[in-house]
């Protein structure tokens, strides 16, 4: 075998040996566990607005009760605060795995604070009245608004 094949083999398997043990510790890090807990609660947001949203629009039939739970859902995950899910270190720059920008971190606590809240209360508004087609017409675009004007401010836009 030529020195340079060896060389390319090597390099070859140290590249896997080295992404294998990234991948290990990555996983352990507080940051990435802090990421995938917060992408994990976004998820669940976006499961339940989605049902709420294809009822809203008409692509699925309304269901009174799978529209509350849906809507009961938001308001309650919205409510579960995990400020470990938000550790500095794992803004986007810092970290790999994220979109969070680091503005969320510089940002005044309290303007964060009140993209959260605009979340709970009409998640929380939009569970009272989602047991009717018109009810749930009527207050989902609070919904849609906060989860979009806090993705504007602090989430990276993927290409
Ligand atoms: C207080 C700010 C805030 C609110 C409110 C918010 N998000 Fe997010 N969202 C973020 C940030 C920041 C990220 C990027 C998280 C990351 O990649 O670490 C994100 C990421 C996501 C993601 C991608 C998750 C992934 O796996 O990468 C989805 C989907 C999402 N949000 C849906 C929603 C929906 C739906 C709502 C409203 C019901 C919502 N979000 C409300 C800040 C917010």
């Amino acid at each position: 075998m030529s020195i340079m094949k060896k060389t390319i083999l090597l390099t070859a398997a140290f590249g896997i040996a080295a992404s294998v043990a990234f991948a290990g510790g990555h996983s352990a890090s507080p940051e990435s566990k802090a990421i995938k807990a917060r992408q994990a609660q976004m998820t669940l947001y976006s499961f339940n607005l989605g049902i709420l949203g294809a009822m809203a629009k008409g692509d699925r039939e309304f269901d009174a009760e799978a529209a509350n739970l849906a809507a009961g859902n938001l308001a309650a995950i919205s409510a579960v605060w995990m400020p470990e899910t938000w550790i500095p270190g794992s803004d986007n720059q810092s970290a790999k795995g994220t979109d969070a920008l680091p503005a969320l971190w510089t940002d005044d606590p309290a303007k964060v604070g009140a993209k959260s809240q605009a979340l709970v209360e009409a998640s929380a508004a939009l569970a009272k009245v989602s047991g009717t087609l018109d009810g749930l017409r009527g207050a989902i675009g609070p919904v849609g608004k906060s989860c979009g004007s806090c993705h504007e401010a602090y989430r990276a836009k993927s290409e």
